[in-house]
């Protein structure tokens, strides 16, 4: 297949890129700032917030699927409008779309989220991914829209680099222990990702690992695996902060992944370190 990845330069997009081309797919992958070092991948600047430049690099690749990983937190232009227009010209162009998406769209009022679960979202980027979502299903009701929580690595995720200050006294702060989430690794979910590309799904899909994890217990576990001190890791509850947000959020993964090969393994299984 032809790939566009959409935001191919960052954390997702580049184990995206970096499996599609190791599975033999040509892949196009775009960038904002800096292009990927990922051998055998096409780069292409292209910003969501230029129409123009979203038709200009559809016409170029001429893809069988664009997968939209791409999201500024606090920029509704890209994260929203850049999505829909991605959609619609993906749409005009014939191509199969993976849009990426968020537990963010959800307030944690209901705590346990399946598939058909409505979002409520109670941020600026829960909005912004909520808007996408809505409008990507009605103008690409084909598209796939996969919603996934907090993505971690093998030592390369911003959540990661956090513990890794915390924990060696190079930044200050706590961890959340009420703050709960379905965290799933990086390798796992872009598999399951490039499964959907060439599936025949739609609509919502759900990508979260098993495990409901506190960010603070996430951290521990960073921590182990990493052989790093985790008592420096201080617990507080973002219910006594100033801090906004949702607190208890689950993606239930259980209907999507009954469709899947990919196996979506929860935080204390893929952290587990071996002694
Ligand atoms: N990380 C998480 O824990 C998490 C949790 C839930 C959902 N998600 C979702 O997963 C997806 C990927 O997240 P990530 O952590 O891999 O993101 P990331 O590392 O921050 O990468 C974002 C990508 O978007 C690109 N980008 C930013 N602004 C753009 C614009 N105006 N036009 C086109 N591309 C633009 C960036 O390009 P440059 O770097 O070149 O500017 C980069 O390639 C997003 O949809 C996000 O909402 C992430």
């Amino acid at each position: 297949m032809d790939i566009l990845i959409v935001g191919g330069s960052g954390f997702l997009g580049r184990e995206l890129a970096h499996q599609a081309s190791a599975s033999g797919h040509t892949v196009t992958a775009t960038f904002t700032t800096r292009a990927g070092d990922i051998p055998g991948i096409h780069w292409l600047a292209m910003d969501l917030r230029r129409g123009e430049e979203i038709t200009r690099a559809l016409r170029k690749t001429e893809p069988d699927v664009v997968i939209n990983a791409a999201y500024r937190k606090a920029d509704w232009a890209t994260t929203a409008d850049g999505a829909i227009c991605l959609a619609m010209a993906a749409t005009q162009h014939g191509c199969r779309l993976v849009h990426v998406s968020s537990d963010a769209v959800f307030s944690g009022a209901d705590v346990h989220y399946d598939e058909s679960a409505t979002p409520d979202p109670i941020t600026p980027y829960g909005a912004a991914k909520a808007a996408a979502e809505t409008a990507i299903r009605q103008l690409a009701p084909a598209a796939v829209v996969a919603r996934t929580s907090l993505i971690i690595g093998d030592g390369d995720s911003g959540h990661e680099a956090l513990v890794h200050d915390l924990a060696t006294g190079r930044r200050k702060g706590v961890l959340y222990t009420d703050d709960i989430r379905c965290p799933v690794h990086v390798t796992d979910l872009a598999r399951a990702l490039l499964e959907l590309a060439s599936s025949d799904h739609t609509g919502v899909c759900h990508l979260a690992g098993t495990d409901a994890v506190s960010r603070h217990e996430l951290g521990v576990l960073i921590a182990e695996r990493d052989e790093l001190d985790a008592t420096m890791l201080t617990a507080g509850r973002r219910a006594d902060s100033d801090s906004p947000g949702a607190l208890n959020v689950r993606l239930d993964s259980t209907r999507t992944q009954h469709t899947l090969r990919t196996t979506l393994r929860g935080a204390r299984d893929f952290l587990h370190r071996e002694r």
